[in-house]
């Protein structure tokens, strides 16, 4: 990959190649704590000597794609130290080219039925299918147009490819409302994730004078995408990209994991040095732009800041501090609490389970994340990350057809915060 400066000074990744998944398979691999416990580190052998791109790595099992071609070697290796693969998927570029497709398809049908509506409220914004960066910053332009006098849009910073990040804020009373911080797409392949943290929003504008007192007496602020330059990359060369795209000093490899950036816990386990990894750490915490933006602007607004949401993908999870550590916060039992409540109501909306836990159980240890530094620099008593559908059925390319239910579970882990915080 390589950079040019176009005329506005602009500069974008242009010699990429689109990425194919064409010979590419899925796999589970279970019973991978013994190996663990043998002090062999399955997911990065896996990448490095198997060339496999890591999907989930959790203590009961590892989700990643690999070609066909390496897959003898692997499955040998595998089956050397007592582990089984599950294949979740034949071919990883079925499932884009169905996602894609089927978004396209859903797009269209609406379009026929909606064309008068869309004309007049002149958004291109909808839930059935991924939107672009565009679409979500010209959404929240609309909002803010629309509804003025309680919001307000940020500028907070600018990526590596000067693209905007961009925080909207919705507040009838800045100064007393306990605030709400939400965020989304801090790591770009998680699709599901921007278009959720979307449906937040309008879900809170849709009649915001009849939203009952704990969302109307909130100031909530709203970063969709946490990772711009990330998610246009996947949208346009690798779907599959997880960290942002600035390059390494160091090496021929692009992108810091975000979610590994955070001043807390840095040097951790559970990150990696090596800039061509997936969970690269980054050269120093909040070395990225996009990092420093979001803890610099809030830290500037930590005072009644009560909730710290963040949504990714995948695994059907509603996840407290910490991360960084294996021990639990001191108030664990409320946030577990507020946490089943959740996982309750989703079942009851839309019959999907998730389970609430504390990070480090359900996901292994890992330093430099958002939440855990939201909870530990800035005190933020109510601090959740949502791991939104699906449990590795389609992993990351979650078919269209399931944005509104898995948007609509996001939605009440958000509601259910904002009325326990009180
Ligand atoms: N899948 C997310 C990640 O790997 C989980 C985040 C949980 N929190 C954390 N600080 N690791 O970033
Ligand atoms: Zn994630």
């Amino acid at each position: 990959a390589s950079l040019i400066w176009n005329v506005l000074g602009d500069q974008r990744d242009v010699n990429d190649i689109p990425v194919r998944y064409d010979d590419t398979e899925l796999w589970r691999i279970h019973n991978i704590s013994d190996a663990l416990l043998r002090t062999v580190p399955v997911a990065e052998i896996m990448e490095q000597k198997f060339g496999a791109n890591i999907w989930k790595e959790n203590p009961d099992y590892l989700d990643l794609s690999i070609t066909k071609a390496q897959a003898n070697a692997a499955r040998s290796f595998l089956n050397a130290h007592r582990m089984d693969t599950e294949v979740l998927a034949r071919n990883v570029q079925d499932l884009i080219d169905e996602e894609q497709l089927e978004g396209i398809r859903a797009t269209q049908s609406k379009l026929g039925r909606r064309t008068r509506k869309a004309l007049n409220s002149g958004s291109e914004m909808n839930w059935n299918d991924y939107q672009s960066l565009e679409t979500i910053y010209n959404y929240m332009r609309e909002i803010r147009a629309k509804y003025p006098n309680i919001c307000r849009l940020y500028t907070i910073g600018y990526t590596y490819g000067r693209r905007e990040l961009k925080v909207l804020r919705i507040s009838e009373n800045p100064r007393d409302n306990k605030k709400i911080w939400i965020d989304g797409g801090i790591h770009a392949r998680e699709w599901i994730s921007p278009a959720t943290v979307t449906f937040i929003l309008s879900k809170l504008m849709q009649d915001w004078e009849h939203q009952p007192r704990y969302i109307r007496e909130r100031t909530w602020y709203i970063m969709p995408v946490m990772n711009p330059d990330g998610y246009e990359y996947s949208r346009t060369v690798n779907r599959l990209w997880r960290k942002n795209r600035s390059p390494s000093v160091r090496a021929n490899c692009f992108g810091v994991d975000l979610n590994r950036n955070f001043d807390i816990g840095w040097t951790s386990p559970g990150s990696s040095k090596d800039p061509c990894s997936d969970i690269y750490r980054g050269s120093a915490p909040n070395s990225e732009l996009e990092t420093k933006a979001v803890a610099e602007f809030l830290s500037k607004r930590k005072y009644n800041l009560e909730a710290y949401l963040t949504y990714h993908s995948y695994g059907q999870l509603i996840v407290y501090p910490w991360a960084f550590k294996a021990v639990k916060v001191k108030d664990s039992n409320v946030l577990q609490r507020v946490a089943n409540t959740a996982a309750e109501r989703i079942i009851q909306k839309t019959g999907t389970p998730y389970k609430a836990a504390v990070t480090h159980e359900v996901l292994g240890v890992a330093g430099g994340g958002s939440d855990d530094w939201s909870r530990a620099v800035l005190g933020v008593k109510y601090v959740y990350t949502v791991e939104l559908r699906d449990r590795g059925q389609n992993g990351f390319v979650l078919p269209p057809k399931y944005i509104k239910d898995t948007a609509v579970e996001g939605w009440t882990v958000a509601e259910t915060v904002a009325q326990a915080i009180g």
